[in-house]
């Protein structure tokens, strides 16, 4: 009755399923996956809320690229980290998931491949498999920084590859390409004729010291998409505002600019309300993603503490909102989730983004201070670990 586009099963995994059912029963849970800003005990400014009540909601003026305010506010705020995008090279869109399904439809027909990096978070098989496109993956390996494998990237390349897609900071390794491995990169972009799908939602989470904001550098000649949102700016998933900017060599970028439009007005999906409070959105949440920021480098400080002297390695991440952990221990992948969870405590296993099945384990640097410190001391007690 239904397409191949959904999964077979929608049976939960043994795991969820514990999951769920300890989430179902009272008493306190110490949640190390917690990955919703709004749900982290942050304080969020009353403007935020007050920039939904203007009059100007109340006419509907569609534009397909979405209101040249709001594109311009968006601009304004990339101007803002020194990063310069014209308001008319922006479409807007309802997340940055429907950016991405946007893509997919501009690049790829039915049965075409896109190429998404491992480990990565497990959302983009979904999207793509809802657009009828095929995944698969290139590998960063685990080298105390996470590696680009070029050999691997160009071995998985077929005549039916359109796109790249790369995360930077990637989720859930926050790991940044060094400037080779973004030349490689685009050097196989321009060989390949394949666009590049630049995912930059963590790019204002910088946790490498020294650095206040993550830039990609210039790819001459190769047609780019770069993909946020006010989901992780600003903390508001809830708002379902995001932006895709597009920049490459001109014709393909006016072309490519055309095509989105068409496409997003075939849904107009982008609410008036939260168009016209994007400028406010914007400046006004600032004051979140500081108390994000502030959160993450507490938490990933804490970690590193708490971790040293043991056989747990905390693979260090240039971003993002959470840190992978290196965790040599005896039995099954799930083995140390179940472990955990029998003691109120919820953490990803890193097969989950597709990190080997021994050995990993994912944290969210979002939870909050103290469910860390519960968290982490509930790991080094594990007696599933093996001696450091
Ligand atoms: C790397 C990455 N891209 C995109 C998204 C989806 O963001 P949005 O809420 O804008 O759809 C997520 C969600 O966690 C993410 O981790």
């Amino acid at each position: 009755m239904f397409s191949t586009r959904l999964p077979s099963s929608l049976v939960p995994s043994p795991l969820a399923a514990a999951v769920a059912a300890r989430r179902a029963r009272p008493g306190r849970i110490v949640d190390l996956t917690l990955s919703n800003p709004t749900a982290a005990g942050l304080a969020y400014p009353e403007t935020l809320a007050t920039a939904w009540s203007n009059v100007d909601a109340l006419r509907y003026v569609p534009d397909p690229r979405g209101s040249g305010a709001a594109r311009e506010a968006v601009a304004a705020w990339h101007a803002s980290v020194g990063d310069a995008v014209s308001a008319d090279r922006l479409i807007l869109t309802a997340s940055t998931s429907e950016a991405y399904s946007h893509l997919f439809k501009l690049l790829c027909n039915p049965g075409d491949g896109v190429l998404v990096p491992c480990p990565s978070y497990p959302l983009f098989e979904h999207l793509a498999h809802l657009d009828a496109v095929v995944v698969d993956r290139y590998t960063f390996r685990d080298a105390g920084r996470w590696e680009l494998d070029e050999r691997d990237l160009r071995d998985r390349i077929t005549p039916r590859t359109r796109a790249i897609v790369l995360v930077a900071p990637n989720n859930p390794t926050g790991s940044v390409p060094s400037p080779d491995e973004w030349a490689a990169i685009a050097a196989v972009c321009r060989e390949h004729d394949l666009a590049l799908i630049v995912d930059e939602v963590f790019s204002a989470y910088p946790l490498a010291a020294g650095v206040d904001h993550v830039r990609i550098p210039d790819l001459p000649g190769v047609l780019t998409f770069r993909l946020n949102g006010l989901s992780k700016l600003v903390g508001l998933p809830q708002a379902k505002l995001g932006w895709i900017a597009v920049d490459g060599p001109d014709d393909l970028t006016r072309g490519a600019l055309d095509a989105l439009e068409l496409i997003a007005d075939t849904y107009l999906s982008v609410s008036t309300p939260v168009q016209v409070a994007a400028p406010t959105l914007l400046a006004e949440g600032a004051a979140v993603r500081a108390a994000i920021a502030a959160r993450l480098r507490a938490n990933l400080a804490q970690v590193v503490a708490r971790v040293a002297g043991t056989a747990i390695d905390a693979r260090l991440p240039d971003g993002g909102w959470s840190v992978v952990l290196r965790v040599p221990c005896v039995g099954g992948p799930d083995d140390v989730a179940l472990a955990m969870l029998a003691q109120d405590v919820i953490v990803h296993p890193g097969y989950f983004y597709d990190l080997p099945h021994d050995g990993y384990l994912v944290l969210s640097l979002l939870t909050p201070e103290a469910d860390m410190r519960v968290g982490l001391d509930v790991l080094c007690a594990l007696p599933l670990l093996q001696p450091a």
